[in-house]
């Protein structure tokens, strides 16, 4: 069954889908306009990379979906916020998401960041409340998914963002910052599993962390490439926005050329590190070569 992920990936979105919505308070709860723009922030769309991670690694090491409900939505609900605070003037000043207006501009920039500050206690609210693990378990998924998303991990990587345009940053120091903003909470999608295991081996845990950074950085590299390749209509994002405000990226520093070679050895690194789950791990190279061959 492993090697047929491709046939669950819409019922997988279903799934997050259904919580993400659920989880959310109705749009009519006081203060509404509030709770609209939080609904907004999660709901329009959104190719859940994430989650249909954390699935992927259940399947890899045999940990119920039913556990993993919750650090999906969290990891999602965390991913929503750090894109409204990323399109936000302050920030990235975009005004196209997801092929949609983004929230600053279809509400107004105070809603923005309150909506977004009201996601991200939302998580970690969720991941206390998982159901059917111990709770030294819940913790360290409270653990995982905290450090993923602060300082040292996407908050950090998104300030190192800012501080770094029109600096030619090293191939290292990019890389770095790529790690914090975007690795970060992907390496924590594909750890979070592990957590719920207390059985995981050296070798497993070693296998998933270094594929879940290799990944990671692949992301955001093939983000670069898509917004100087892409066209908005296909991306949902204006195209070529990175170049406007200088921002330090692999592409824009290397050359796309180089861009895509870089996220070849990363795949290539990244499948590596499954060997140890043979067919079990196909779900997860699946979702790998996805990140790098992906068109939006
Ligand atoms: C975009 O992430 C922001 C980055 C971290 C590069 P995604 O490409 O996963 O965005 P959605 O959720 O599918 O819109
Ligand atoms: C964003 O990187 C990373 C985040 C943590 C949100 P980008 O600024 O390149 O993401 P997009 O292109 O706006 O989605
Ligand atoms: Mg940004
Ligand atoms: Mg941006
Ligand atoms: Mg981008």
């Amino acid at each position: 069954m492993p090697d047929k992920f491709a046939d669950r990936i819409a019922a997988y979105t279903e799934r997050v889908n259904a919580r993400l919505d659920a989880t959310l308070p109705p749009a009519s709860t006081i203060p509404t306009r509030l709770h609209e723009a939080m609904r907004y922030a999660v709901m329009n769309g959104g190719k859940r990379v994430r989650p249909l991670l954390v699935y992927a690694a259940g399947e890899c090491l045999g940990v119920e979906a039913d556990k993993l409900d919750a650090p999906c939505v969290a990891i999602e609900l965390i991913h929503a916020f750090s894109l409204v605070h990323d399109d936000l003037p302050a920030m990235d000043d975009d005004d196209l998401r997801r092929g949609e207006p983004t929230v600053h501009i279809r509400y107004d920039e105070a809603t923005a960041i309150l909506a977004a500050d009201a996601l991200q206690p939302l998580a970690f609210s969720v991941l206390s409340r998982i159901e059917g693990v111990p709770a030294e378990a819940t913790t360290r998924l409270v653990r995982l998914v905290a450090d993923a998303s602060g300082s040292t991990g996407m908050t950090g990587g998104q300030a190192i963002d800012l501080a770094a345009e029109g600096i030619a940053l090293s191939k290292e120091a990019l890389e770095h910052m790529y790690a914090l903003k975007t690795g970060a909470l992907i390496h924590a999608s594909v750890t979070c599993a592990g957590l719920l295991r207390e059985d995981l081996t050296d070798v497993q845990e070693h296998s998933l962390d270094a594929f879940g950074r290799a990944i990671g950085v692949a992301f955001q590299i093939k983000d670069d490439i898509l917004d100087v390749e892409g066209e908005t209509h296909v991306i949902g994002k204006k195209a070529g926005a990175d170049e406007r405000l200088r921002k330090a990226t692999y592409p824009g520093l290397f050359g796309l050329e180089r861009s895509r070679e870089r996220c070849s050895e990363l795949l290539k690194t990244a499948l590596d590190h499954l060997e140890p789950f043979g067919r079990n791990a196909a779900p997860l190279a699946w979702l790998a070569r996805f990140i790098v061959e992906r068109g939006k």
